[in-house]
């Protein structure tokens, strides 16, 4: 795969207003104790995959680490709930009270250099780069924009999801007429929901009991409004989070909430692509994990159900990528790096991302060893505009990603695009990293 541009401004980490203030957040908690050091033949590993498809491919990642690693026990700590709403608090408490997993899950970006880096959490893993070949086969702009700091990397890859598709039952659409070509407006995205209104069917399937995931219908929305450039100056504060264009789209995704399914806040993202698979909605805006969901379900690509980028935002590709970091301090440590070792290797990554729905960090993988569906998003990251994601934890300090969900849980009930606006504003100042040029 040639690489694509990275359209990513990394987190500034020295004297960093945003910084100071997520400093004086964890001088509230008290320093990390040492961690006791274990030679057990042992590796804890901390993740929110526990959905069907997530923890089938988390299994997948496992089994490769037991085959290179024989006789090496996995603790598999998992806190459930999508995006690791649930999980990232529970491990803030572990690693601020000394108690770390030896590997967690973590997005690039903000929240591994800002949450995990910054406090002295992480112990850099610069030097399997170097021995296991990674600086040549992993895109060098992720590692170098995301991953690194005072030229260290912390973290490694397991895989890159396509955050921005919009999902649906192929069976549903054609019952009720509507086509769907390789890319779609907002006004067909409309039209085919009042197509379906009118038959009785809620178009858009949103499970939201984790705001994040309603957050991310309204960074797929602005993202279809603003385009990729549009997302850069709105990260470096070129834009402003009340300029017109973001307006808009708070009236685009207002108008959304017309065709949501009403029981949307009693499930969850999964569940919500389990009704798009039983034809009980049409379709769903979700990060390509839903792929792992339908390839858990046996679901035929194309014939069972399709995909197409969110509306308006063909040509960008939103990153949400996920990491694996090593504990400053980890219990077991050997194994540790084991398990990094092996989640970078070409094995890991073919096995795992078939069955999570992303594609390979890596560069060099067998590409036909992929369905259609990974096909597409692997075309789309050599050529699409690459954008990180602020809903998952890349494009923005954690502060202001939960200003954002805040502001999502607000507007689904109001409706008011001033006050959510004029809150991002608001949020987007007092973080102010976010917007330098
Ligand atoms: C992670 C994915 C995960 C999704 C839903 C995202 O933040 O990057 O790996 O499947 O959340 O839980």
């Amino acid at each position: 795969m040639r690489q694509a541009t990275l359209l990513f401004r990394q987190p500034p980490m020295r004297n960093s207003p945003s910084l100071i203030a997520l400093a004086s957040l964890f001088a509230m908690v008290q320093p990390p104790l040492a961690a006791h050091a274990s030679s057990e033949p042992k590796v804890e590993v901390f993740s929110w995959w526990t959905s069907g498809g997530e923890a089938a491919a988390l299994d997948a990642l496992f089994n490769v680490y037991e085959k290179q690693y024989a006789g090496v026990e996995i603790v598999n700590a998992t806190v459930a709930g999508g995006g690791g709403s649930a999980a990232r608090p529970v491990l803030q408490t572990r690693l601020s009270g000394g108690n770390p997993p030896d590997s967690w899950q973590t997005h690039p970006g903000w929240e591994l250099l800002g949450q995990y880096v910054e406090p002295g959490y992480c112990e850099p893993i610069t030097d399997l780069y170097k021995s296991d070949g990674w600086d040549k086969s992993f895109p060098k702009e992720l590692v170098v924009n995301l991953m690194t700091k005072d030229r260290k990397i912390y973290a490694v890859l397991a895989g890159i999801h396509r955050g921005n598709v919009l999902w649906y039952n192929t069976k549903l659409l054609q019952k009720n007429g509507i086509k769907v070509d390789n890319k779609m407006s907002f006004e067909e995205f409309f039209a085919a929901c009042d197509k379906l209104k009118a038959a009785g069917i809620p178009a858009l399937g949103v499970g939201d009991s984790g705001i994040w995931a309603s957050a991310q219908l309204f960074e797929n929305t602005l993202l279809g409004v603003v385009g990729p450039k549009g997302w850069t100056d709105l990260f470096s504060g070129t834009m402003q989070w009340d300029d017109p264009k973001v307006k808009e789209a708070m009236k685009l995704f207002a108008k959304m909430q017309d065709y949501v399914n009403p029981d949307h806040s009693a499930l969850s993202w999964d569940q919500a692509i389990h009704a798009l698979m039983e034809g009980r909605v049409a379709f769903s805006s979700m990060g390509d994990w839903a792929d792992g969901e339908f390839l858990k379900a046996s679901m035929k690509e194309k014939d069972d159900f399709g995909w197409v980028s969110h509306p308006g935002t063909d040509g960008s590709f939103i990153i949400v990528a996920d990491g694996f970091a090593l504990a400053k301090g980890a219990p077991h440590k050997e194994a540790a790096l084991a398990w990094l070792k092996s989640i970078g290797s070409k094995e890991a990554q073919e096995a795992f991302n078939r069955l999570k729905g992303s594609i390979p960090a890596r560069t060099d993988v067998d590409r036909s060893k992929f369905d259609g569906y990974h096909q597409w998003s692997m075309d789309s990251f050599t050529k699409d505009k690459l954008v990180a994601s602020c809903v998952h934890g890349e494009a923005a300090p954690a502060a202001f990603e939960q200003a954002l969900n805040d502001g999502v849980t607000a507007f689904i009930v109001d409706k008011n695009v001033d006050n959510f606006a004029n809150a991002l504003v608001r949020a987007a100042r007092e973080f102010p990293s976010t917007k330098q040029p």
